[in-house]
């Protein structure tokens, strides 16, 4: 096994951002194939964090080349803040970071058009997290996107005209928003052109070099399956496909080039942003169950946004979700990420299968309002008092986490890989 691709399989903030930045020593190459800053992967050394937006998550290791591949989208402003960060912190960011040259630069007009756009549909929003993701990939579909190439073409100035006249209309009529200017587009444009355009690299020719010079590769996903726009809980998704399968075309490799698929997920659910949970035990909003074991994850967990600050919502382990994501994504491993969270509670469940309208259901359906109206079946199995924290090998765990793992698999019908015990690069595993 050499190529890996890891991937969150719920509804994001699995912990990939640990999971990644642990395998870099063991690769050659981190390379991210979608998403963009609404991605937050939190990294805990020692007593410190640091939060990666657009930047792989093995940027810290030396000797591991960073890759930004063609299927994300980039904002300027967000990737050069992250790069000085990184900079101030004595990391090498130039040398180790290439960035695609047909990556989707986002622009101050589509942030305020994500903006307008969840404005005006009120109770109706999707909760995105207003970073400019849904109309950057609109553009890149729709063929008028500006890729960081682009910065170098003759007739930039003309599209860039094309589409603030379009995208100023849509602001003003239609959405009664503030119009964007020019100036803040081209503040945009200069940035790209002086910080990122000396990093624009032709990634699949890199990569298929490292590759036949038997190098390994960590192809790094954002989000989690249940936010891709094809497979997840449409249309509350992100706009890009999250599945491992994005990782051929986000990055341009074919599919020989990956042996593995890790799937992230945490030993329960959380999700941010509207949409169906069927599992959901607690939320801001006040839904909070009678035993209190939502609240109780999201307290322990620290279940707030890494990007946006929102707070999650929280419920049990949903192995209808899992499977579905194990198949979607052919998944061959599971990395199971906060199991310490667990420590504490009286019972655990699993959620095994929905019901609705009488009827059992063992995946999961397609519709948003079934799955909605779906109510878990759960499987209760006796929780733990002993602390599972930063716990390295498997004897050290109680009978009944070791338990719960063993289930999960069962159910899931895939292996576990690793399991994590804690945020720090050294709670963790193998197994
Ligand atoms: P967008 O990607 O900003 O358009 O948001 C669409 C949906 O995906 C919203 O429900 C967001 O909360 C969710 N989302 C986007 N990125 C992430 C992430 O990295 N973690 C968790 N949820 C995310």
């Amino acid at each position: 096994m050499t190529n890996t691709v890891a991937i969150g399989i719920q509804w994001g903030d699995e912990g990939k951002g640990k999971i990644v930045d642990l395998m870099a020593p063991d690769v050659d190459v981190v390379a991210r194939f979608q998403g963009g800053p609404n991605a937050g992967h939190t990294l805990v050394i020692g007593d410190k964090k640091t939060v990666l937006n657009h930047i792989p998550s093995g940027i810290l290791h030396d000797d591991t080349l960073c890759l930004i591949g063609n299927g994300t989208v980039v904002d300027p402003f967000r990737l050069v803040e992250e790069m000085d960060m990184l900079l101030a912190a004595g990391i090498p960011v130039v040398e180790r970071l290439k960035i695609s040259e047909r990556c989707q630069l986002i622009l101050p007009y589509h942030r305020a058009l994500d903006a307008a756009r969840e404005a005006a549909k009120g109770a109706g929003k999707i909760g995105t997290t207003g970073k400019g993701i849904g109309p950057c990939y609109e553009d890149k579909t729709a063929r008028r996107g500006i890729r960081l190439i682009d910065l170098t073409s003759a007739d930039l100035n003309d599209r860039i005209e094309a589409n603030l006249e379009y995208v100023n209309f849509m602001l003003t009529q239609y959405l009664k928003a503030a119009p964007v200017t020019r100036a803040d587009v081209d503040e945009a444009l200069d940035l790209a052109r002086a910080r990122l355009l000396p990093l624009a690299a032709d990634v699949p020719l890199i990569l298929q070099k490292r590759i036949k010079a038997g190098e390994r590769i960590l192809y790094e996903g954002a989000q989690g399956s249940m936010l891709d726009v094809d497979h997840g809980t449409y249309p509350f998704v992100t706009s890009s496909n999250t599945v491992a399968g994005a990782a051929l075309a986000g990055l341009g490799v074919g599919p020989g080039q990956v042996d593995a698929v890790l799937g992230i997920c945490k030993a329960y659910t959380t999700r941010v942003g509207a949409g169906p949970f069927p599992t959901e035990l607690y939320n801001a909003e006040g839904k909070c169950d009678a035993e209190n074991a939502g609240k109780h994850m999201a307290e322990k967990g620290n279940e707030f946004g890494s990007t946006t600050g929102r707070p999650r919502r929280t419920g049990w382990f949903d192995a209808v979700v899992v499977q579905h994501a194990v198949r979607i994504n052919g998944v061959t491993g599971l990395a199971i990420t906060k199991m310490d969270v667990l420590d504490g509670l009286e019972e655990v469940k699993l959620c095994v299968a929905y019901e609705l309208n009488g009827e059992r259901l063992e995946s999961v359906p397609a519709c948003c309002a079934q799955l909605e109206a779906a109510t878990p079946v759960y499987e209760t199995l006796p929780g733990w008092s002993e602390s599972t924290f930063g716990a390295t090998a498997l004897d050290q765990l109680p009978a009944n986490a070791l338990a719960l793992l063993r289930r999960i698999e069962a159910v899931c019908d895939c292996p576990v890989s690793m399991l994590s015990t804690g945020p720090d690069r050294n709670h963790i595993i193998h197994l």
